[in-house]
């Protein structure tokens, strides 16, 4: 095992412009369910036991080399000279004790690890000068075509560009991966011409080997929709449906329900617990966890986020946030990042929470906005309320207590702490501390007494600040 992992390496090619696309972005930096076309790349060949393979980068190369970082080396080709001096750059890479190298291009990002594995087996077997992939495509526009002799056997490959009507009559096409002795490789680029269009072709490797007494064998893939290349953005999309069917029928194997697949969109790297339930219109991306028996959507939107068990999101959006057990969001309530909500908390609609904590079973029904907040457990915060966490300068925070009572409407002008058990008044503005188990009301917000002990004196002086206590249960909402 670790004799032949040491003796195969891998190089991918990602330097050419991708012309196509029509982008400013380089082509293998384009995602695809959420992760770049190298990254699905660089995942399949660590997924077939290829340790750290080299990417040839030119074009965009500062940010295609930012982008694989440490997964791989690089080899940067200065000039786009073609797919066979991008190898020549890559091999320089390539440590000398190599016997076998992969070579597959970056635009191709649905092949499976399976496909690597399978060419690497068949090159050990007689040691052939070349293993390619080949697969059957209904439209076999822009790819090279697979040139067969007499017994089946591998002739030439030969690009679209310089094919004649027969050939390209031909849907038999070259995938782009191939496993190579390196030994002939090495000497067998040296002697590579220019085509007629002035690029280097590697697949012009093929009719050599076959002139060189060399076997070239064809591995077909299973799946031919698994090997197409990316040259453009109608490709892409193609692939992205592919991709996203591909990580639902996954999910589902693993016992998660999803609803209706082709309105569910699952990000590479989502991961979902057993019977947990996708219904239709969802999008589930990056970084997100969602704990089993969880009900996400109808059109949920939750991005870098934990959802925990038996929590429902319903058309709702979620963003870098996590969600104990037990919580129910929406429909139509926004959790930005840096929320965090405790256990069998209800987040009704419109509501929005931004770099706020929830303690366990806090209640947040009806319009209102809660930012930079650490609010208790068994909190009710009445509808319209805000916290006025900017003084046009400078973020403040707000601390709520457990089982305090937010009345509807209340502004609370941070920074703030409103204590264990406090109420406010319906429509007051509080803009000093409230103490533990006491009301305020009013504009600006004072605390009042529920049961007075005594009128105050008749005709003493200026009128009382004092408010007429609002009947109990109207400052609430539920
Ligand atoms: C290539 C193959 C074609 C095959 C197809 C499969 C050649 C000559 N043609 O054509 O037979 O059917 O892929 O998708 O190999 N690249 C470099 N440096 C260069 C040129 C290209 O690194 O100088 C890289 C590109 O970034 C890309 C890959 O090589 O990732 C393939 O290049 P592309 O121009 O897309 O080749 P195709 O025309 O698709
Ligand atoms: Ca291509």
């Amino acid at each position: 095992m670790s004799a032949h992992l040491t003796a195969t390496a891998a190089i991918v090619l990602a330097a050419g412009q991708g012309t196509r696309m029509r982008s400013r972005v380089p082509k293998v930096l384009h995602p695809l369910a959420g992760r770049s076309m190298i990254d699905h790349v660089l995942d399949a060949l660590a997924d077939a036991g290829i340790a750290r393979p080299v990417v040839v980068t030119g074009h965009g190369g500062d940010a295609v080399e930012a982008a694989v970082g440490a997964r791989a080396a690089t080899a940067r080709q200065e000039a786009q000279l073609g797919t066979a001096d991008a190898v020549r750059v890559g091999l320089g890479a390539v440590s000398s004790d190599v016997r076998t190298v992969l070579i597959t291009m970056g635009d191709a990002p649905l092949q499976p690890s399976a496909l690597f594995r399978a060419i690497l087996r068949e090159r050990e077997i007689g040691g052939p000068a070349i293993v390619l992939v080949s697969a059957h495509l209904p439209d076999a526009t822009g790819y090279g075509r697979i040139v067969r002799d007499a017994d089946r056997g591998a002739a030439s490959i030969v690009e679209e560009a310089h094919a004649d009507e027969l050939t390209r009559a031909l849907n038999e096409v070259n995938v782009g991966t191939y496993a190579f002795d390196v030994a002939w490789l090495r000497e067998a680029l040296a002697r590579v011409a220019p085509s007629p269009s002035g690029e280097e072709y590697l697949t012009d490797l093929v009719a050599m080997a076959v002139a060189d007494g060399r076997a070239v064998r064809i591995v077909e893939a299973d799946d031919a929709g698994d090997t197409i290349g990316i040259n453009d953005r109608l490709a892409l999309a193609m692939a992205e449906e592919r991709m996203r069917r591909r990580i639902a029928d996954e999910h589902m194997r693993n016992g998660v329900t999803i609803v209706d697949p082709t309105t569910t969109r699952i990000d590479a790297g989502v991961e979902i617990g057993q019977d947990a339930r996708i219904e239709p219109w969802t999008i589930l991306e990056g970084a997100t966890v969602i704990a089993q028996d969880a009900l996400i959507g109808p059109n949920a939107h939750v991005r870098d986020s934990r959802i925990g068990p038996r929590t429902r999101v319903w058309a709702s959006v979620v963003e870098a946030s996590t969600v104990a057990e037990d919580v129910e969001i929406g429909p139509f309530a926004h959790l930005r990042p840096g929320s965090d909500i405790g256990p069998r908390c209800r987040i009704g609609n419109f509501a929005e929470i931004k770099k706020t904590r929830l303690g366990a079973g806090t209640q947040q029904h009806h319009f209102s906005y809660l930012g930079d907040a650490e609010i208790g457990a068994d909190v009710n915060i009445g509808a319209g309320s805000v916290t006025a966490n900017f003084d046009g300068t400078t973020k403040h925070r707000t601390l709520i207590g457990d089982r305090a009572s937010i009345g509807v409407d209340t502004m609370m002008v941070a920074p703030l702490r409103i204590g264990e058990g406090a109420t406010t008044g319906a429509g007051s503005v509080v803009t000093r501390d409230v103490a533990p188990g006491k009301k305020v009301v009013g504009v600006p917000a004072r605390p009042i007494e529920l049961r007075r002990s005594s009128k105050p004196p008749a005709g003493a002086g200026s009128p009382a600040p004092v408010e007429a206590p609002v009947p109990s249960g109207a400052d609430r909402n539920s």
